[in-house]
């Protein structure tokens, strides 16, 4: 179970603090699939950064089943079992795609099979990238899912993906979602989204709302999503792949 308590970032801007987050209280019970969707700015990646321990809260505490984790580097909220995949994702250039995942998968041993059917559940043609290289010769969106596989093949208890469908076309965004209904159905651990795509609230266990740094709302989707989209929020988006609106 991971929980968030009262969690609150600010920063630094001129003589006042500039707030980001304030008082964000949750928990999420082990194997749940969480959605966390809000307005541009409301606050999504830096909740997501606190939780896995890349910035660190001006107030507030997260506990990890029942540990309190807030004060421990992020290799360590790593080892504790946090996985996360960024908005933009880091690059690792000179290193080729299969390494990566070797590394990112914790498994120096992970085999070229493993490597390639992590790569085709996230729409890749194995075999063309599990040797190619790290470098800027790759493009955004393939760059995006090679991350998505590598924070996959982790297994982590707690994975945290920061908008998976950024920069993503459509009919790898239709795989994204059976990716994503896959890991809900092996009980793939604990799973936080944030995102803006409907599809993906849709198949979430709960969805959570972050607007302007605070807890909004929270609920399943059949008591979130029709507020989000009556109230034509820029949170949401739908993306229709296969002509009808999931
Ligand atoms: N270290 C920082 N210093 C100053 N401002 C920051 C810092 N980190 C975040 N912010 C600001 O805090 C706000 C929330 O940023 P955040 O990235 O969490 O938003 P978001 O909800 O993920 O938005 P999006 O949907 O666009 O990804 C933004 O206005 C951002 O510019
Ligand atoms: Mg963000």
């Amino acid at each position: 179970m991971i929980e968030v308590r009262n969690l609150s970032f600010e920063v630094p801007q001129g003589k006042e603090d500039k707030e980001i987050l304030r008082d964000v209280s949750f928990s999420v019970p082990d194997n749940r699939f969480v959605a966390i969707t809000g307005p541009n700015g409301s606050g999504k990646s830096t909740l997501a950064k606190l939780i896995a321990g890349i910035e660190r809260p001006t107030g507030g505490r997260v506990v990890l089943n029942g540990e309190d984790i807030t004060e421990l580097s992020v290799t360590e909220h790593a080892k504790k079992g946090i996985g996360f995949a960024f908005q933009q994702p880091v690059h690792f250039k000179g290193i080729e795609v299969i390494d990566l995942l070797r590394i990112a998968s914790g498994n120096p041993n992970l085999t070229v099979g493993d490597a390639c059917e992590a790569l085709s559940e996230v729409g890749l043609c194995a075999r063309e990238y599990v040797r190619r290289e790290i470098n800027a010769s790759l493009s955004g969106g393939e760059l995006k899912r090679i991350e998505i596989a590598s924070v996959m093949l982790r297994n982590a208890a707690l994975t945290i993906f920061d908008e998976p469908e950024a920069g993503i076309d459509l009919w790898s965004f239709q795989n994204l979602i059976r990716v994503f209904q896959r890991l809900r159905e092996k009980n793939h651990g604990t799973i936080l989204v944030i995102s803006h795509q409907e599809r993906i609230l849709n198949i979430a266990d709960e969805i959570i709302v972050i607007e302007e740094g605070r807890l909004k709302a929270r609920g399943t989707k059949d008591e979130i999503l029709p507020g989000l989209l009556e109230s034509g929020s820029a949170a949401v988006s739908c993306f229709k792949t296969d002509g009808g609106n999931a």
